[in-house]
């Protein structure tokens, strides 16, 4: 069954764009995905359809009120019929990752609400929302550009899109950093294409690439090696980094 994304937002037209290009509208096109952009404003009551608020307390901004985003997944939920998963995109969520985006895309049924202004209704988050995502340690305006990027990792993910097989490999690989790549020509501007990889020995080229990926991760994101599954060989070669660096 195609996997329904529902985005809930105040300014649906932020994502016209991204979901009618390259491998989202892949999936679109080939029905894998459905996605809907759901105007929050169509939940709001009242002549100005007011969907925000100035916060109980006093403090700045405005605050999503509850009912248009309730009455919003109610609404939605009931449509599809289907168990929902529903996410506010907020830079206090759980930081987002690659194992959420597979947990995700296993979901019939997906409902992103977008924050904006200072924030959402506390009570939207306790009671409304299964999970709040933040996608980086960073503010956004709001959670619009979020929900895309959310969207684009999972709907990638979707079985009968990609190749299941480079996908398998690319959650093998988990959590290392990719190894650089090269394509013609062999010599460019004097910088040469590494000789191991012309030499057409497949096992020496694996070895190597690992050893890439291990060093980069080791440089830039050393975070992430307490979850690699790694030889003890490949235990002993960080090992050496870390001695060489000393
Ligand atoms: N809204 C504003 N900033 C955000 C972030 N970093 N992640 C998710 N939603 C957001």
């Amino acid at each position: 069954m195609a996997l329904r994304i529902d985005i809930v937002t105040i300014f649906p037209a932020m994502l016209h764009g991204p979901f009618s290009e390259s491998i989202i509208k892949r999936a679109l096109d080939r029905g894998l995905v459905q996605i809907n952009l759901v105007d929050l404003r169509d939940y709001a009551r009242g002549k100005h359809r007011q969907v925000d608020d100035a916060p109980y307390g006093g403090g700045r901004g405005m605050i999503f009120k509850p009912e248009p985003l309730f009455e919003a997944v109610e609404d939605l939920k009931k449509e599809s019929g289907a168990a929902a998963q529903v996410v506010l995109l907020t830079p206090r969520g759980r930081l987002f990752n690659q194992a959420m985006a597979c947990q995700m895309a296993q979901q019939e049924h997906l409902i992103l609400l977008c924050g904006r202004y200072e924030g959402v209704d506390e009570r939207v988050c306790t009671q409304l929302v299964d999970e709040e995502i933040s996608i980086g340690d960073y503010v956004l305006a709001g959670g619009e550009l979020a929900a895309a990027v959310v969207a684009e990792a999972v709907i990638r993910l979707v079985p009968g899109l990609l190749d299941e097989e480079a996908l398998a490999e690319e959650s093998f690989a988990g959590s290392l950093l990719e190894y650089p790549q090269y394509t013609r020509p062999p010599v460019y501007r004097g910088m040469a294409v590494p000789e191991i990889l012309l030499s057409g020995n497949h096992a020496e080229i694996a070895h190597w690439r690992r050893r890439q990926s291990l060093r980069r991760t080791f440089e830039k994101r050393p975070d992430l090696l307490k979850d690699a599954k790694l030889t003890p060989e490949e235990e002993l070669f960080l090992k050496q980094l870390a001695e060489d660096q000393q």
